[in-house]
This record gives C-alpha cells, structure tokens and sequence, in this order.
C-alpha cells in the first residue's frame, strides 16, 4: 500500500549545484515535504542562479556557513567524486542528516570515516544509488524476493559512456575512476539481489584513449566479483564510446537465476526528437512533467526525505555504501596489479 508523502516539511540545504546538484535542487523544491533553505557552490554565479531559480533563500559559496546554519536539518551532498568525504564528516558534526551522491566515496578509509562520523552523530544517511528506484530494478527485487526466479545466480551487467563525459561534461575525471563513477549503479542493484557480499575479485583496465588526451584515468574495465554465497557479477564500463553516438548511456543488464531470467536495457530507442533543424536522443527515464521533476532520482530523493520525517532508516545506508565501497576498491586495485583481491 502506498503511504503518500510524510507529514511535517524538512528544512534543506544542498551543497553542490552541478549537474546532478541541480536535480537535487528541482526535487526538493518540488516536494510538498521538504523546504528549500540553501544552495551553495563555490562557483558563485552556480549557486545564485539555482537559488534564484528554484527559490532557496540562501546561496552560499562556502559549505561550513551552510552547515553552521541550524534552520537546515538535513543537506544533499554533490560534490565531486573524490571530495565526498570532509564535507560529510562535517555535515554530520554539524547535527544534519544526509543525502550523499553516490558514490559514497573513492577510497575504502574515506568510506569508514563517513560511517563513524554518522554513527556518533545518529542522524540518517543514505547513499544515492537512485537506480533501485527504476521500476525495472525494482519489480525483479520483488519478484526476486518472491522467489519467482528460483535463485539468483549471475549477473552480467554493462554500463557505458561516451567520450563527451569523461572529456566535456565533467571537469574531474582524472580523480575517479570507472568503479566509482558507473559500475558502482550496477554492483549496488547485483549486491541487493544476491543479498550477500564480494569475497573476491579480479579485473582488468586499460589506458590508451583519454592518457592521450591529457586525463589520467582508464579507459574501461572488466570485472569479475565472486560473492560470498556463491553468485557471480560481471560487470564492465567503458567511457570512450564515440560522441556521434545519439545518447551517451550505453546500459544492458542481466540476471540469470536458477529458474528465471530478466534482461533489462534501460536505454532502448523509443524517444527521439527531430525537428527540421535538430535530432536529440533523449533519456525516457527521468524528466519534467508540468516543471516538476519525475522519475527514479525524484523517487529516490523523496524516499530519503519521508525516511527522515518518519524516523525510519533509508534503504541504502552507510553500512551499504561502506561494503559496496570494498568492493569498488578491490576492482581498481585488482586492475591495477593485476592480482586477484579477497575481501
Ligand atoms: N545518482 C546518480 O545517478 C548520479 C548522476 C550523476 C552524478 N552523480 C554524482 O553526483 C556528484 C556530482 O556530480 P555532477 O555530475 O553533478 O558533477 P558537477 O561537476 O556537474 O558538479 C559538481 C559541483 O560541485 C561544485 N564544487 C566543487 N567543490 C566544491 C566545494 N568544495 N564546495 C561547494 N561546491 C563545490 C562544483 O563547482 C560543481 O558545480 C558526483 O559524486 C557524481 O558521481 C550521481
């Protein structure tokens, strides 16, 4: 049964106003929930125009004057991949519950310091891998659990970017790295499956392409993580797929169980737009629909706000982010050496 949005209204700051900052932005301006109270960026003209946009009452170029302030209770984090950890550590200090972009953070320490900072602070943290919230993700985990497929197995599952990402749209490339920035979705969606945990991973990555161009991190990975109960993950990305491709998400997924099978590809080409001077392959997962946002990462940033005005806990929490962090290491050391890692 559906119970609606939480009652009460949770006064929110957002700290980042980049891309996916934004989102976070547009969501909780949109919930009936939740109150916009301020945005920061140290890109300041960043931080007016999502404040004068979506209506915070702050935009702020520092994050300690936003977290110093005690009218908001609960702050999304987007930073960067590699600057997750100071600022949460501080958020929490500081008395907020979080919201944290996934990935939780690009080094195993960074992880635990976030975890025991949450832990003696008792406020909520969840780590954003809205892709559970996809209805397709999210009917086979019911399914799944309804033990509809037997038992899950194998997962082989593909996550793909084109040159313009790693290149135009982020200007931090060269400080993650594939497991962080793209395998983490998938991993998160195996592990929740398999409900069990890495014990030990090999992989393998190249760089050709984008040490070419100045940004040092691989080009693609493959990985293969053997879980503790004896499922398997495949998983491997690759963020050099050439710009002439229509859409820049390259996706396939598939679990095979012992007496089932689904295959998800959640970007097949049923929306493209032409008009006389232009073609645009959009996303159909997310977008707007009477200028409110809609979609997974709408569902995903709801749930953290009822999760914290119910007093429950989030569906991907500290302890999630911190073992699926393990694992994401364990793929960049093992590429990197060349030696199977055990966990
Ligand atoms: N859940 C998802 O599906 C999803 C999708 C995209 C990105 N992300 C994650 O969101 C995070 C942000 O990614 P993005 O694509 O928005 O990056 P981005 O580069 O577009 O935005 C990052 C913003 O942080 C700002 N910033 C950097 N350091 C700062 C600081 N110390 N204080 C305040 N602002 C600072 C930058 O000026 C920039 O505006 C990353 O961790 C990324 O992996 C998640």
């Amino acid at each position: 049964m559906s119970r609606g949005f939480a009652k009460g209204s949770l006064r929110y700051g957002v700290i980042g106003c980049g891309i996916q900052g934004e989102s976070h932005i547009k969501i909780v301006a949109a919930l009936p929930n939740a109150e916009l109270i301020s945005v920061c960026d140290v890109d300041e003209q960043r931080a007016r125009t999502a404040a004068l946009k979506h209506g915070a009452r702050h935009a702020l170029t520092d994050y300690n004057d936003l977290l110093a302030d005690d009218a908001v209770e609960a702050v999304s984090i987007a930073l960067p991949d590699h600057l997750h950890r100071e600022v949460t550590v501080k958020a929490f200090e500081a008395g907020k519950h979080v919201l944290l972009e996934k990935p939780m953070a690009t080094t195993v320490d960074d992880a635990q310091a976030i975890v025991d900072a949450q832990e003696k602070s008792g406020k909520k943290l969840m780590i954003n891998w809205s892709n559970r919230w996809m209805p397709m993700f999210w009917s086979t985990k019911e399914m799944l659990d309804q033990g509809e497929f037997g038992d899950p197995m194998y997962v082989y599952a593909r996550l793909n970017n084109t040159l313009y990402v790693p290149t135009q749209m982020l200007s931090w490339s060269a400080n993650t790295r594939l497991p962080f920035w793209l395998i983490c979705h998938r991993y998160d969606i195996a592990r929740w499956y398999f409900k069990s945990e890495a014990k030990r991973v090999t992989a393998v990555c190249r760089s050709q392409v984008l040490k070419g161009m100045g940004i040092d991190t691989p080009d693609f990975y493959q990985t293969t993580v053997e879980f503790e109960n004896g499922c398997v993950g495949n998983f491997e990305s690759c963020w050099i797929l050439p710009e002439t491709l229509p859409y820049l998400v390259d996706s396939k997924f598939q679990l095979i169980c012992s007496k089932g099978y689904v295959n998800v590809d959640p970007t097949p080409p049923v929306y493209q737009v032409a008009t006389s001077d232009s073609y645009d392959h959009k996303g159909f997962i997310t977008g707007e629909v009477a200028g409110e946002p809609r979609g997974f990462v709408f569902e995903a940033g709801s749930h953290f706000v009822n999760a914290v005005l119910r007093d429950e806990t989030p569906l991907i929490t500290g302890h999630d982010g911190l073992m699926i962090t393990k694992a994401l290491a364990a793929m960049v050391e093992a590429a990197e050496t060349g030696q199977a890692v055990e966990l």
